[in-house]
């Protein structure tokens, strides 16, 4: 058996390239349809139903264009709809919160464990339940840190501006004594070596994108839907890359942190599904 649709995997922007880096990496024969809703973007101050909304409509372009599974590649996303988005579409769906908690929970001697996200994903108190589901005794200490997306999607990781926010949001977590920081947003593994100077070395920064990867493969594995390598060869697998804001800027940020792996950037309007309007 072998299956050749793309997996679809989508944020609000190029966050969720940190994800498709990871499935990438860990399955080179799967093709990806990556999309980026750069032109409503940001997604994190938004209210949870209009998130909700932008969700099923993008989820509702990708499987239009035959994905054979979805994968939430933004946490926002994940905590206003991914039920919503598993339910409407039949095909499998991967999320990005329980791998990280898993990975977080996993890794913390001191059980003191740190999370940084958008407004929506720490308002919400999702990863307060997923780590109470694990039935892990830890305790989390959470700060949501909104311009650190708005740095990512203009390619910034180091201006001073940068720093002296990711000081401000930062300083008092440390103070907390967190042995683990989870970066709940896909955006930030993007910021890994500035999270990294502001912490120190002692605290371990958990990215949930390989977790997530491995997810991936076992859902595939689990529902027959991998793509065989062809013989002889490996990591031929198409990437193709959709945007609803400008395709020259995202492939210039997504070029900054992906390298070569980034072809053609294509632009695409989720809300005209053939012919049906969403708005
Ligand atoms: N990458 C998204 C996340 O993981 C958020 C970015 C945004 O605010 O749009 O939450």
């Amino acid at each position: 058996m072998s299956d050749p649709r793309p997996i679809g995997i989508f944020d609000s922007g190029v966050g969720g390239l940190t994800v498709a880096r990871a499935v990438f990496d860990l399955l080179p024969n799967e093709p990806i349809l990556y999309l980026g809703d750069n032109a409503r973007f940001p997604y994190g101050p938004r209210p949870l139903e209009e998130i909700r909304t932008f969700a099923l409509e993008i989820a509702g372009y990708l499987t239009e264009r035959d994905v054979k599974m979805l994968v939430v590649a933004c946490n926002s996303i994940e905590v206003a709809a991914i039920a919503d988005v598993a339910d409407a579409h039949g095909v499998p769906v991967v999320g990005v919160i329980d791998p990280g908690v898993r990975a977080a929970v996993h890794a913390t001697r001191n059980h003191r464990i740190g999370l940084i996200g958008t407004e929506a994903t720490v308002a919400s108190g999702a990863y307060q339940r997923a780590i109470a589901q694990t039935g892990a005794d830890a305790r989390l200490f959470s700060a949501a840190c909104p311009v650190f997306v708005e740095h990512v999607e203009a390619g910034d990781t180091s201006s001073d501006e940068l720093l002296e926010a990711a000081r401000g949001y930062l300083v008092p977590l440390d103070e907390e004594g967190i042995d683990t920081l989870i970066l709940g947003c896909t955006h930030y593994p993007m910021l890994s070596g500035l999270i990294r100077m502001v912490m120190g070395e002692d605290v371990l920064l958990v990215s949930s994108a390989e977790e997530t990867a491995k997810d991936v493969y076992a859902t595939l594995r689990a529902s027959s839907l991998l793509q065989a390598a062809k013989d002889g060869e490996s990591g031929e697998a198409r990437l193709e890359f959709l945007t609803t804001g400008d395709p020259a800027q995202f492939r210039r940020v997504a070029h900054h942190f992906l390298g070569p792996v980034v072809g053609g950037v294509a632009p695409v309007d989720v809300r005209v599904v053939e012919g049906v309007s969403w708005s």
